[in-house]
């Protein structure tokens, strides 16, 4: 049984690497993520890499920034030079579903201005279809919530609310999240399209097109893959 942390940890110091003095880096959400942002830290510390501006997709990721010594600001209409974050679902494209961790709207709305977005995983996130290991993580508006998942139930995805305990799973945003399971054959471009076009809908976690890079770490080494 391969070590995953280890490998989520090789694919992570990979695309730190690419981090270069005074850059506005995007810093992503999640357990493969979290390596980056470590490594990141472990540079400047090092004094390997100086200046550079962290603008973090989660209150979990600022936290984790600041603590290793990261200047984090907000997101502002400038572009990013380079965003680095995990997925849950890569196809051979490089398309994405990403938002198992939550964090979806903020990766989107960050990694949608980063002039690279590097993909960081370990192997059992390759896929041949989006959809086909895991959900895709829907945000909807708390406000008729119900209404809403009638709604996507209606365009004829199963799925359910996301619902650890007692409370449905709240996001950064103070919105819920419905885990979508995709009917086989579905076009990702096309289910996004209809998504964003169902009122309670805030985004999707289908990232179609964004990535330009990723590095995919199996126990045979590491792989960089582009789209
Ligand atoms: C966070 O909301 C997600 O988009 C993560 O980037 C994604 O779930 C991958 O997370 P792991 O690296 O923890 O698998």
């Amino acid at each position: 049984m391969p070590d995953l942390e280890a490998l989520k940890r090789q694919a992570a110091v990979r695309a730190a690497a690419l981090v270069t003095d005074g850059m506005r880096v995007g810093l992503g959400t999640g357990s493969t993520a979290k390596y980056a942002i470590e490594e990141l830290g472990r540079r400047l510390a090092d004094g390997e890499l100086k200046g550079i501006v962290g603008v973090a997709t989660s209150e979990a990721s600022d936290a984790l920034a600041r603590q290793v010594g990261i200047q984090v600001e907000p997101l502002d209409p400038r572009p990013l030079d380079l965003a680095i974050d995990g997925a849950d679902e890569i196809d051979p494209g490089l398309n994405l579903i990403k938002g198992l961790g939550g964090a979806l709207l903020r990766e989107k709305l960050t990694e949608v201005q980063a002039r690279q977005l590097v993909i960081i995983a370990d192997h059992t996130k390759l896929v041949t279809q989006l959809g086909e290991k895991a959900p895709l993580p829907v945000e909807i508006a708390r406000f008729g919530f119900l209404s809403t998942i009638e709604r996507l139930r209606a365009l004829g995805l199963g799925g359910r609310l996301r619902q650890p305990g007692a409370q449905p799973y709240l996001t950064d945003n103070g919105n819920y999240i419905f885990d979508a399971a995709i009917p086989a054959g579905t076009q990702p471009a096309t289910l996004e399209r209809t998504l964003k076009g169902t009122l309670g809908v805030i985004d999707t976690g289908f990232f179609l097109g964004m990535a330009t890079r990723a590095f995919v770490a199996a126990p045979d080494g590491v792989q960089e893959l582009s789209p």
